[in-house]
């Protein structure tokens, strides 16, 4: 297995892997991989819903998928699909986010499988939530130290969300009443790596917890864009039968919607995850 950076903040590409046949000492080695470098890349793999679905055991088991329609034999597989004539300019996952952050059990990982793919564009982006704690004054971290924030689908899924009139292909379903919020740390630590991570993102985090969003709102963006900020990320090209995995408890994603005129199919999948635990700076 040969291991190659995408960036010096995270992401890496794995070659000579076939994850049809994943024995115990190459799943160790993906797993320790999976630990450095936060996104992994798996190239040329020729995978179908059922093999997606048995990688996806193989990595935690499946979470639970809200709001999104998954294939009709494989509900936890959704596609995610813009079709080259669609007018709209967004596309699904086309804001910085940590997937589905507003359930109590986040998911740990996400699986991405590229099916088809245009013939440039489409990437997506990915930030090291690890690094942007780091790049906090000792001040800062200490504000942060303790501090609860309000994670809610009410902008993506709410009864007034606008996302799913841009997803011609995909059936999206809005929540009829004010969805729920969940409280999470703001400072997560990470079951793995004990590392702490800076676990906000703009789509779901909507405020800290005792604070008004007003209050909350130049904090918020502050530390957003430093999770973003370009040190902190990686860029990943897809093309047909690349699989790409992700930790979403110390990353933030974003697809790019720069393909006009091209079709790009994508199935995903996220693996069950852990209630957030905080991270406090002196135990
Ligand atoms: C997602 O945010 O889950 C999808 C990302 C992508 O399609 O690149």
């Amino acid at each position: 297995m040969q291991i190659t950076p995408l960036t010096g903040a995270l992401g890496a590409e794995i070659q000579g892997i076939d994850l049809k046949s994943l024995d115990s000492e190459t799943s160790r080695q993906i797993e320790h991989a999976f630990a450095e470098y936060l996104v992994l890349v798996f190239r040329d793999q020729d995978l179908t819903p059922a093999d997606l679905m048995t990688l996806t055991h193989h990595f935690g088991g499946p979470g639970e998928t809200p709001y999104l329609e998954g294939l009709p034999d494989y509900p936890d597989v959704v596609p995610v699909i813009k079709e080259a004539k669609e007018k709209s300019q967004h596309s699904f996952g086309a804001g910085w986010h940590t997937d589905f952050t507003f359930q109590e059990h986040p998911p740990a990982r996400t699986l991405l499988y590229a099916v088809d793919t245009p013939p440039t564009g489409g990437d997506t982006l990915y930030a090291n939530q690890y690094d942007a704690y780091d790049a906090l004054s000792e001040g800062m971290k200490s504000s942060l130290d303790g501090l609860m924030a309000i994670h809610s689908a009410v902008r993506s899924y709410g009864p007034k969300a606008t996302l799913k009139d841009h997803m011609e292909h995909m059936t999206i379903t809005n929540d009829a009443k004010e969805p729920q919020t969940r409280l999470h740390p703001v400072v997560r630590r990470h079951p793995v790596t004990d590392k702490p991570a800076l676990w906000v993102n703009p789509t779901y985090t909507i405020r800290f917890k005792d604070m008004t969003e007003e209050e909350s709102n130049t904090l918020l963006h502050y530390l957003n864009a430093l999770i973003i900020s370009p040190s902190h990320t990686c860029r990943v090209k897809w093309r047909p039968g690349t699989l790409t995995m992700w930790d979403n408890r110390c990353t933030q994603h974003c697809a790019t919607s720069d393909y006009r005129g091209h079709r790009r199919e994508m199935w995903r999948t996220t693996t069950a995850g852990e209630i957030p635990s905080a991270y406090t700076k002196d135990c």
